[in-house]
């Protein structure tokens, strides 16, 4: 498994989205190396990772994770994971609770797909293997990022759409069928211990600051953030606040 690392400290396991590579988390692999090990892992069937199953769970992608930290040597991590990453994040939780140092739950939810979104990932799973991935990959562009951010940061928009199209048709209908398979993990937060970060964006309409809200109830002493103005690659669009939420829940668990 393809990642990238920078830095000394607290080991800080980083999870990309759908359908996004390790490079979603560069701002924080430059940012955040004083204060934490960043990894930075491609998942399997995106970007250096090429190979994949026709269909990769969210359990499938935690597992991959828990042999990488072996492979690394470190036995307990901060798993912070971004929408799908988030998913990851909470099954690496429920299957892995001993090696969870913390957890951060970034624009992403606990709860399974709706019938709908189930029969939608069959067709995003078909459109990357008949269509390409650049069709999906303009289809979701407008929900990653905020109006104020595309105007604000004018290189991100076609940062976000390269990173993107460029992933493998096979890994992106690999884990769009994965996440139509994943449950409703929203009964095991209230049983999280380790100390927990849910930070969102206020404009994120793909995953509405509402689930966040309610993840951030039920785990039982962690900190919610919203960031103003930035949609659903919160670390992207605002890295300054991203980074420095980061920062101040690593500075509590040092
Ligand atoms: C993501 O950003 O990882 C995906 O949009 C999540 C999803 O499709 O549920």
């Amino acid at each position: 498994m393809h990642h990238e690392e920078n830095g000394k400290g607290i080991p800080l396991l980083l999870i990309h989205g759908f359908p996004h590579d390790h490079t979603l988390w560069e701002p924080q692999l430059a940012g955040l190396s004083d204060v934490a090990r960043v990894i930075a892992p491609d998942l399997r069937g995106f970007g250096l990772n090429p190979d994949v199953p026709d269909t990769m769970t969210m359990e499938d992608h935690a597992r991959d994770l828990k042999d990488l930290l072996d492979r690394l040597g470190i036995e307990r991590a901060v798993i912070g994971g971004l929408s799908m990453g988030g998913y990851i994040a909470l099954a690496f939780a429920e299957l892995f609770p001993q090696a969870l140092l913390g957890l951060m739950l970034c624009n992403t939810r606990s709860a399974a797909d709706g019938e709908q979104a189930r029969e939608g990932r069959e067709a995003t799973a078909r459109k990357a293997l008949d269509e390409g991935v650049a069709v999906i990959a303009e289809g979701m562009l407008p929900k990653m990022i905020s109006p104020k951010s595309a105007q604000t940061h004018p290189d991100l928009s076609m940062f976000v759409e390269n990173m993107m199209a460029r992933q493998h048709a096979e890994g992106v209908a690999a884990s769009a069928r994965g996440m139509a398979l994943r449950p409703d993990r929203t009964a095991i937060l209230t049983n999280v211990k380790a100390p927990t970060l849910v930070i969102t964006g206020s404009a994120d309409t793909l995953i509405p600051p509402s689930e966040s809200e309610a993840m951030a109830e039920k785990i039982p002493g962690s900190e919610l953030v919203v960031i103003p103005d930035v949609a659903h690659l919160s670390n992207l669009e605002d890295v300054e606040a991203f980074n420095a939420a980061v920062r101040k829940f690593l500075g509590r668990m040092a």
